[in-house]
């Protein structure tokens, strides 16, 4: 079974991100599927809004511990997991509504902040748990969460690695509205044909001009980002978080 399932209806592609095994953690075979199903509506002329969405229990619960649980850090650097992908993400030129149930943590919550619009259903739950594996975020989190929330409130949430709900994600500008669950893909639906029936070059020049607000600073913070997660990959509490997390018991960090 494919990790991205894709269908279109109407002017709209809509990807459901299906791992259901690993609470759609994001691994390279989902990433890429996801990055070449936007790029291929990206360039059809019938598609003018997409939507990515997961299953009722989880958009994505970040990306895939167990499978980066060995790199190192030369290995991150080199192969850049998530990274690319994210990068080929952030250059879809239409617009992408993310409609997030469940669990979107750690890679999760950074997909689904970096796309356009994020309807929330009321059962979602957000966060950025990264630290408690002994990293940090690496695909925008530690970035776009102080442009959301401000910096006390990033702080709070990054450096605990606590969840927030779907009512306190609106409130820190993460979800542009909640819904109740069973509405969620009604609710994104009806968002995205509002879209599609706007002038598609105005659209995607609007795009633009909006991520045009905080791109500079973003790029730069983002590129830091990226370092840093990878070289945290040369510690022995990265490996320790994360073979912790897989035997299902407490990390013991030694701060090296
Ligand atoms: N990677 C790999 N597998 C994962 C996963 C992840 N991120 N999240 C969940 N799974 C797997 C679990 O290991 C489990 O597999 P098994 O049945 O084989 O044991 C399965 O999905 C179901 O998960 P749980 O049994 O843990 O489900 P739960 O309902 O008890 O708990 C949860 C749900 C709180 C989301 C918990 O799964 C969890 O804490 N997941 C990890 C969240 C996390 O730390 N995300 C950040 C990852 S790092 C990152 O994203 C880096 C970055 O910035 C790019």
């Amino acid at each position: 079974m494919s990790a991205v399932l894709v269908k279109t209806d109407g002017p709209i592609g809509i990807a459901t991100l299906n791992r259901p095994e690993a609470l759609n953690a994001l691994n390279n075979e989902l990433l890429d599927g996801l990055a070449a199903a936007l790029e291929a509506w990206d360039a059809d002329p019938a598609i003018r809004v997409m939507i990515v969405t997961g299953s009722d229990k989880a958009f994505a619960a970040g990306a895939d511990i167990k499978e980066m649980a060995p790199k190192s850090f030369s290995q991150m650097q080199a192969e850049n997991p998530f990274g690319r992908q994210m990068d080929r993400i952030l250059r879809i030129r239409k617009p992408i509504i993310a409609a997030v149930a469940g669990f979107a943590l750690g890679g999760g919550c950074e997909l689904a902040m970096a796309l356009d619009i994020l309807i929330a259903a009321d059962t979602a739950k957000f966060g950025q748990p990264e630290i408690t594996l002994g990293i940090m975020p690496g695909l925008g989190g530690s970035q776009r969460t102080p442009l959301a929330m401000g910096k006390a409130k990033a702080m709070d949430l990054c450096l605990t690695g606590r969840m927030m709900d779907a009512a306190e994600a609106e409130a820190s500008g993460v979800a542009s509205r909640v819904v109740p669950a069973e509405m969620l893909m009604d609710e994104a639906l009806k968002a995205a044909r509002k879209i599609a029936a706007q002038s598609l070059p105005a659209v995607m020049m609007l795009k633009e001009a909006i991520n045009r607000a905080y791109e500079r600073p973003l790029a730069q913070g983002l590129a830091y980002e990226r370092r840093a997660f990878h070289a945290l990959f040369a510690t022995h509490d990265q490996k320790e978080g994360m073979a912790a997390f897989s035997g299902k018991r407490k990390p013991a960090f030694r701060d090296e």
